[in-house]
């Protein structure tokens, strides 16, 4: 191979960067004939960094994320340093604001005037971000629809802390990787699994720590909610209950979830009355979001290494009243169609990881 030639192909690849709480996800793609191929990826657990058990949500220091950084980019064979980061939503502070008419030109100050009302630091001390949400009658009909300056705008505000885009930073720079972009893990996931479209759908990203949900129409965030239950809960009530170690605890979560039968009465109930507790979250969220907004939700997609629990779409499935699918983010790359199987499985935890690697992609063209 040329030198050349290795220097476009190592340049055409991307990496997708996710940091879980209790997990590091990462995705390499690249570009060939338009589509998006998928090169490798890989998962690492963050437990081990940190002298807890797999699977839970890990407090980690600094340079022990390095390390374990750098160790899964070893073992899933990346070849490039060119990436896109997530950050956790518990890192940003997301709100909703109205804001009066104003000419486009005030609009920046405007927005921070009203932001500051939301954010309860001083806003020199974070990076704040936002888009106004488009109006729903433009798509009908661009012509009659009142002009933006008569009507005034919702418009979607994100605030990240100074603090943690530094952290994040050091975490980068320590592992040798060239970030190009950070984003809330919200914009990631929406890009990776919702379809272009006028539906309201609801993603449910179901992690170790907390369940997070986000509300989508046309695409667009309208509104997201932390629920503090993850699945590290059910592992750990297991473990308290059944009197077994947390290691115990999830392997039997992972190997037979709700599908253990009467032998795994115990289990199922734990397990049971858990997700119980965040589909009924989850369904105040929506029946809150559909009576505000007049507005049906009509899938549920489901994301998060939670979500991979044995029988899991099946209570889904009882519990709302509506659609529910699982998350197929991989059905946005072009993957080797011997291992589809496969991908399906993995498709809900690697949504981040993609979408984030999607947008890194879009930034060569
Ligand atoms: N096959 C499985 N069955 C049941 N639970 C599973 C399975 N695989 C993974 N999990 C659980 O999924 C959780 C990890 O999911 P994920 O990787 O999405 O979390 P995270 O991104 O690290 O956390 P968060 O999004 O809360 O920061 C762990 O608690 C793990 O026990
Ligand atoms: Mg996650």
């Amino acid at each position: 191979m040329s030198f050349l030639s290795s220097f476009f192909k190592k340049e055409s690849s991307v990496l997708g960067i996710d940091i879980g709480s209790s997990a590091i996800k990462v995705v390499q793609i690249k570009k060939k004939r338009g589509r998006a191929v998928l090169e490798t990826y890989g998962e690492l657990a963050l437990g081990p960094y940190a002298g807890i058990e797999v699977g839970r949500a890990a407090s980690v220091p600094a340079d022990k994320i390095i390390e374990a950084i750098k160790d899964i980019l070893r073992e899933s064979k990346t070849t490039t340093g060119l990436c896109g980061v997530a950050l956790p939503l518990s890192s940003s502070l997301i709100s909703f604001i109205s804001i009066p008419p104003v000419p486009e030109k005030q609009m920046a100050e405007v927005i921070a005037i009203e932001a500051r009302k939301y954010i309860p630091v001083p806003l020199n001390e974070v990076l704040l971000d936002w888009s106004v949400i488009p109006k729903e009658d433009s798509y009908v009909n661009e012509e009659e629809s009142v002009k933006p300056e008569k009507q005034g705008s919702d418009v979607l505000v994100v605030a990240i802390h100074n603090q943690y885009i530094n952290d994040y930073q050091n975490i980068m720079a320590g592992s040798g990787l060239q970030p190009s972009f950070y984003e809330i893990e919200i914009f990631s996931s929406i890009r990776a699994v919702v379809d272009q479209g006028i539906s309201t759908v609801m993603i449910v990203d179901m992690g170790a720590r907390s369940t997070k949900l986000y509300i989508v129409e046309r695409g667009i965030l309208r509104a997201s909610h932390i629920i503090n239950k993850g699945s590290q809960d059910i592992t750990l009530a297991l473990s308290k209950a059944m009197s077994i170690t947390v290691n115990e605890a999830e392997n039997m979560k992972r190997t037979y979830g709700l599908k253990g039968g009467p032998e795994y009465r115990e289990l199922t109930e734990i397990i049971t009355v858990n997700l119980d507790y965040i589909f009924y979250e989850a369904n105040a969220s929506l029946l809150n979001y559909q009576k505000k907004f007049a507005k049906n939700v009509s899938k549920i997609i489901l994301t998060g290494g939670g979500v991979l629990l044995k029988g899991f779409t099946d209570l889904a499935k009882i519990s709302f009243q509506t659609n529910v699918v699982y998350a197929d983010p991989f059905g946005k790359l072009e993957t080797p169609a011997f291992l589809t199987e496969e991908f399906a499985q993995a498709g809900p935890e690697f949504a981040v990881a993609i979408g984030v690697a999607l947008r890194r992609l879009s930034e060569l063209e």
